[in-house]
């Protein structure tokens, strides 16, 4: 039987916001329960806001990309507009609110860049920016892009299947898994510098089984829409693994680790009943506070609230059922 919350799917991602909004007021000292009662604290944290100048959406100016389209990875789906992806993103790093990675990473510099790949391969590695745009054939995939929390988006990403790479440095024998790890620098990005309550912590960590990193789904992102990446979607290099929640897709890579053993990875540290290893997208195991089976559709916004749609096992790429024929999904989320 699924597992019943009280709190609604598309509450979920404004619940957030709202205990990050009540954070903000509290650090203002706005709020209390009796200015709250009388709503003071509200119309006068709302003027504070409205009061700070608005930002330009982006000063990152677009850098456009030579790619071939994948002829494999073009499905006709209607893709999220282009303001939805660079506009509605989780990166911690940056701040909680949807809103914060583009607003807080306009002076983000995501250039010098350097990608170390080591652990258990025989040709050690390190890429520079030169090496990540011009080392592989770039190419334009249309993905589905789930988040755990229950929202869906498509979009056409440009860069290079992860196996191009890991060929490349020749993994050994002992390497059973693949670690990502994103750049810890908390000038560049707010919260890095912040304690949190529990086990949340940075630099974000992820990881594959080896075969999951190996699948030709499993994709580097460098850009996106036709440009290259903007610091809030993880520039200037991050990854796509589209039949996973979308936590699994770490941004703004510094280090590549092939190991023996299963990597620990943030949200699983964080919240081990919560977020697992293989957060493989599914509709029949629901996150323990809301069910998977549907998501909203991010871009379908309407008088009415947005549109859902029913959520596709693997996200809706089938071919990957076969990396998980012996496991027990609910067990493995
Ligand atoms: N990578 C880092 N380093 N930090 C993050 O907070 N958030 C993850 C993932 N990668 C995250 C991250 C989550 S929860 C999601 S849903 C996707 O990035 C969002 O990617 P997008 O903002 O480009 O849509």
């Amino acid at each position: 039987m699924k597992f019943r919350s009280n709190i609604k799917e598309n509450n979920v991602t404004d619940e957030k916001i709202f205990i990050n909004r009540r954070r903000i007021l509290k650090g203002l000292g706005l709020f209390t329960a009796s200015s709250v009662a009388s709503g003071i604290a509200i119309s006068r944290a709302q003027s504070w806001f409205e009061q700070q100048p608005k930002m330009p959406s982006n000063l990152h100016a677009p850098t456009s990309l030579k790619f071939f389209n994948s002829t494999i990875y073009s499905p006709n789906l209607e893709l999220t507009p282009e303001n939805k992806v660079t506009g509605y993103n989780n990166f911690y790093e940056f701040g909680w609110d949807k809103a914060d990675p583009a607003r807080l990473s306009q002076n983000f510099k995501s250039d010098p860049w350097k990608v170390e790949i080591d652990g258990e391969i025989n040709q050690a590695m390190t890429l520079d920016l030169d090496d990540i745009f011009n080392k592989f054939d770039l190419e334009e995939r249309i993905y589905r892009f789930r988040c755990v929390e229950a929202w869906s988006m498509v979009i056409p990403w440009i860069g290079f299947p992860l196996s191009a790479l890991l060929k490349m440095v020749d993994p050994t024998n002992n390497a059973k898994y693949v670690a990502f790890q994103t750049l810890y620098d908390p000038e560049q990005f707010p919260n890095q510098g912040k304690k949190f309550s529990g086990n949340f912590s940075f630099p974000y960590i992820e990881g594959l089984r080896i075969d999951e990193a190996m699948h030709p789904l499993t994709f580097v992102a460098v850009g996106l829409y036709g440009n290259k990446l903007l610091p809030q979607n993880g520039a200037p290099i991050r990854l796509v693994v589209p039949w996973k929640y979308g936590f699994k897709s770490i941004k703004s890579i510094v280090n590549i680790r092939l190991t023996e053993n299963e990597p620990p990875t943030t949200w699983n540290i964080s919240a081990p009943n919560e977020y697992g290893f293989y957060a493989n997208v599914n509709p029949n195991v629901s996150h323990p506070r809301w069910s998977q089976a549907s998501e909203r559709i991010i871009g379908s916004e309407g008088l009415f609230g947005a549109k859902r749609q029913d959520t596709l096992l693997f996200n809706g790429y089938p071919e990957v059922a076969e990396l998980y024929k012996n496991m027990n999904l609910h067990k493995y989320y």
